[in-house]
């Protein structure tokens, strides 16, 4: 049973749509709360969640096709507005028994026409050009009864209609993307012209609501968090902490496979900054000798994961023998994968997250991020007070440098690794290029090559160096550093690192590789 809302909120009926988090990611961006659902919830279910309007996603399927998702006739007369986009627009076509068009495919730029600005294009002239994004296989050459159109393009007579007596709204094209660069003035204007919603949904709000929400949830229950030092279990456990105090211990897991200086920064962080209860673990050895000879990166990612939940496990048992609450740093984009209509997708790596530990644990979840996207968990971090370093944080790997030293791993292969890791970096933030990064880390080769130093001939290290910009991991592009930035960076890597004779620059993009290299 969903729960009453505190401020105004939209529902997003998710139907497939590639683009369907960006809906989400552009309404909260205007501070207005939202949620992505799947198409199959009742109009009971709705009704009691009262959202102040109702976006129905584009999806891939045609509303002519056997099975597909639809929609129950009643939501148009719950007297809630409704935004349909692509195949949403199509669904409310088909409900208000209008006419849509099979086949004839349009991807790309459109210019599009206003005929009638109504509320939907409120800041618009009549008769104003925009570009669009369009990317659909149907269409709607006529508006349903009882329905007018508001723009239209060169091929498509009705780009966007409107209800004659309901603020019921359809358009073909997709305002969510960049692509169509007036697209957030429109989404704004249907939820504040046409859903009158509040801008009240901030990182202090979410703060204050989430803080209510765990103190109900755990009373005086002692909690335990597992601590990865990133930003997600960071954030997490700062605001449980905020929540319930010392009823909260934090467990960090030293794998021996983490970066230079790390384990001293999350210490000096959460204990000595935040007054946090920390039990720092010490379990280097255990995992080097798990992975003693191993080279399949599968395989280590596997050993990996069950070593740290054996670990965590009897950590669990030694410094929270009492508690009943497990913390984890679930966030949006993970919920919303699991209930998505789009399948499950192919699995290219196992990631092992400090999150991935096994059902039968006996811990009841308290997962304080599962609304938030990750910009806005990092703007919640910031008002929790941690620091800039750790809240604009690059990823970092569940199963840490053991996935970059390739091939064998051992204490020798991860320092030389580390060393390495640390110059590449401190020279990205002294260029200040740190935040227009995604992600930066180096890379040692199981090769060794041939070098001169002095007049004698070497045989050692190359290293491999990656930088990439990403939206969200999912596709990257790999970064243009200046060429005296890379400069610097190899001259220092071969003359600090002992052992390093080579250093390479990674320009490969995701897809067809991926960012790390195993
Ligand atoms: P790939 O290498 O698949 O990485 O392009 C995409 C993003 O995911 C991170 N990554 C992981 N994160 N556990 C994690 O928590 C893992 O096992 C794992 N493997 C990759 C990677 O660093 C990048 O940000």
């Amino acid at each position: 049973m969903p729960t009453s809302p505190t401020r105004d909120r939209i529902l997003i009926l998710d139907y497939g749509s590639q683009y369907t988090q960006l809906i989400a990611r552009r309404v909260r961006e205007e501070r207005v709360y939202c949620e992505i659902h799947p198409p199959t919830v009742t109009l009971d279910w709705i009704r009691d969640w009262e959202p102040k309007g109702i976006v129905l996603s584009g999806g891939p399927a045609s509303v002519y096709e056997a099975g597909v998702p639809t929609v129950e006739a009643g939501l148009l007369d719950l007297g809630v507005p409704v935004l349909g986009i692509c195949y949403g627009m199509q669904l409310v076509a088909q409900l208000e028994g209008g006419e849509v068009v099979h086949g004839r495919r349009e991807y790309g730029r459109a210019e599009m026409t206003i005929e009638e600005p109504d509320d939907l294009f409120g800041g618009f002239e009549g008769s104003e050009h925009t570009n669009v994004w369009m990317s659909h296989g149907d269409h709607v050459n006529e508006p349903p009864p009882g329905y007018r159109t508001l723009a239209s393009t060169e091929s498509l007579p009705v780009a966007a209609f409107r209800s004659e007596r309901r603020a019921i709204y359809g358009v073909q094209f997709h305002p969510e993307v960049a692509h169509t660069p007036r697209g957030d003035e429109i989404l704004s204007n249907f939820l504040f012209r046409v859903c009158h919603c509040e801008p009240t949904w901030t990182a202090g709000s979410f703060i204050e609501d989430a803080i209510t929400r765990i103190r109900e949830k755990v009373g005086d229950e002692q909690v335990i968090c597992g601590l990865s030092g990133g930003v997600d279990s960071s954030v997490a456990a700062a605001l449980v902490h905020r929540a319930i105090g010392d009823q909260l211990v934090c467990i960090f897991v030293d794998t021996g496979l983490l970066r230079k200086g790390e384990r001293e920064g999350v210490e000096r962080t959460f204990r000595r900054h935040l007054g946090i209860r920390l039990e720092v673990v010490d379990a280097a050895a255990k995992f080097l000798d798990r992975l003693k000879d191993v080279v399949d990166p599968e395989e280590k990612r596997r050993r990996i994961g069950a070593q740290f939940i054996r670990v965590f496990e009897q950590a669990a048992k030694d410094v929270g023998q009492d508690a009943r609450f497990l913390v984890q740093g679930t966030l949006y984009p993970d919920v919303i994968e699991s209930t998505s209509v789009r399948g499950p997708s192919a699995t290219i790596k196992t990631h092992h997250n400090v999150g991935g530990l096994p059902e039968d644990m006996s811990f009841e979840l308290v997962e304080p991020l599962r609304e938030l996207f990750k910009d806005e968990v990092r703007q919640a971090g910031r008002e929790l007070g941690l620091p800039e370093e750790l809240v604009g944080r690059h990823p970092f790997p569940g199963p840490g440098l053991a996935v970059r030293v390739l091939g064998g791993v051992s204490e020798e292969r991860l320092a030389v690794l580390r060393e390495a890791d640390a110059i590449y970096l401190e020279e990205i933030r002294a260029a200040d290029l740190y935040d227009d990064i995604w992600q930066a880390f180096a890379v040692l080769l199981p090769v060794r090559s041939v070098g001169v130093m002095g007049d004698s001939r070497t045989y050692e290290n190359v290293v491999a160096l990656r930088a990439v910009t990403s939206r969200d991991g999912m596709t990257a592009d790999w970064f243009p550093f200046p060429h005296d930035v890379l400069a610097r960076i190899s001259s220092r890597l071969i003359n600090e690192v002992a052992g390093v004779n080579r250093v390479c620059y990674d320009i490969s993009s995701k897809p067809p590789s991926t960012i790390e290299w195993e």
